[in-house]
């Protein structure tokens, strides 16, 4: 073929997402995915009657200024956000990739502590960013001086918090010394799993305007399905952003879906808690197991390090349960698994499986 594609197209490969429904033909009921971070359950059936409100808007388009959707965001975030300063997109990654073209050109510098989130690190590639990795092993711990080190010239820096794959927080001086020391930089903040804790640059964004947030409702809400995420900026950035975005990058499924979320905050409050509690059942069941070493998390997934990953997730694998691994990746040169937190019955399997595993 006389096609030419982007050069980067030959150095990519698609995503590798774990198919439940691949899984499910082979073990049944018994496939179990505790591989990416997802609800520990589904929404109850009081999200449909939100969803079927929306049917008469089907054949047109959706809104494309979200004004009725940045509103009720701004609701949920609370502490003074306004619509102004949210921008929405198909899933946070979505938002993300959308808000790295907002000020990236080829070849533009975008900081990374290393690990970090997969698909930032991927979509940093797709965008022709010129990705400089700050390396954070072994103590993992993000520090400012040497993120800003690295930082000069720098369009974007990204900071996961809590980070992804290892479930640690940054400490909030740490960002702040960052938004301070490098003005002319954009800070993404990926607040992901934010729900799972208490940090967030929230209360910096006043006196920081170069700070840009991710949120999602794939976590916490139980909304991953909808793939519906969003940025908290400056109007100035958000108004960038919408410049740069797909118009009607939100479907009319999804701004109903996040209707239903800001009147059901309890039953996200309840996710949050029932995860917490099964994580310290989790990693203290983990402890117990000779050659694992979970790190303490503040999310709903625990990076654990071991000595043989591959053979552990092999073995549970043909069990039907599938976990992750990041072992071969930046930044992190041990053997590792992530586990996402499931329901205590689903928990306990991954952990007998485990214990067999290791034998
Ligand atoms: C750090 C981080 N950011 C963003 C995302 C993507 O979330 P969404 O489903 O909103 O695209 C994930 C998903 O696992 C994540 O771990």
């Amino acid at each position: 073929m006389g096609v030419r594609y982007r050069p980067i197209v030959n150095e990519l490969s698609e995503y590798g997402a774990i198919e439940l429904e691949e899984l499910r033909k082979k073990f049944g009921k018994n496939a179990l995915k505790l591989a990416e971070n997802e609800c520990i359950r589904a929404p109850p059936e009081s999200l449909l009657d939100y969803i079927r409100k929306e049917m008469d808007g089907m054949r047109r388009y959706p809104t494309c200024n979200y004004s009725r959707l940045k509103k009720t965001i701004a609701g949920i975030v609370g502490e003074g956000c306004k619509s102004e300063n949210i921008g929405a997109g198909n899933g946070s990654l979505e938002v993300l990739d959308l808000m790295m073209r907002t000020f990236m050109e080829p070849n533009d510098q975008i900081v990374m502590p290393v690990p970090t989130y997969y698909n930032a690190m991927r979509q940093a590639i797709v965008n022709f960013g010129d990705s400089q990795f700050v390396n954070t092993w072994p103590s993992l711990e993000i520090n400012a001086d040497k993120v800003l080190a690295a930082s000069e010239g720098a369009k974007i820096i990204y900071l996961a918090n809590p980070n992804n794959p290892t479930g640690k927080q940054i400490k909030m001086s740490e960002i702040e010394k960052i938004a301070k020391g490098a003005p002319d930089a954009a800070i993404f903040i990926d607040e992901a799993y934010h729900d799972y804790c208490d940090a967030s640059a929230m209360q910096l964004l006043p006196k920081y305007p170069n700070l840009v947030l991710f949120r999602t409702f794939s976590k916490a809400y139980g909304l991953a399905g909808f793939r519906i995420g969003y940025a908290i900026a400056h109007p100035d950035i958000i108004s960038a952003f919408d410049k740069i975005r797909v118009p009607f990058n939100v479907d009319i499924a999804a701004m109903a879906a996040v209707e239903w979320a800001s009147k059901n905050a309890k039953w996200k409050d309840e996710n949050v808690k029932e995860t917490l509690k099964e994580r310290t059942w989790v990693t203290s069941e983990l402890r117990k197991i000779s050659g694992m070493k979970p790190i303490e998390s503040s999310t709903n997934f625990i990076m654990v390090f071991v000595e043989e990953a591959s053979a552990i997730k092999e073995k549970l694998e043909s069990e039907g349960i599938m976990i992750s691994s990041f072992s071969d990746f930046p930044g992190l040169p041990c053997q590792n698994l992530r586990i996402s937190i499931g329901k205590h019955d689903e928990n306990e399997r991954v952990i007998n499986a485990i214990k067999k595993a290791v034998g």
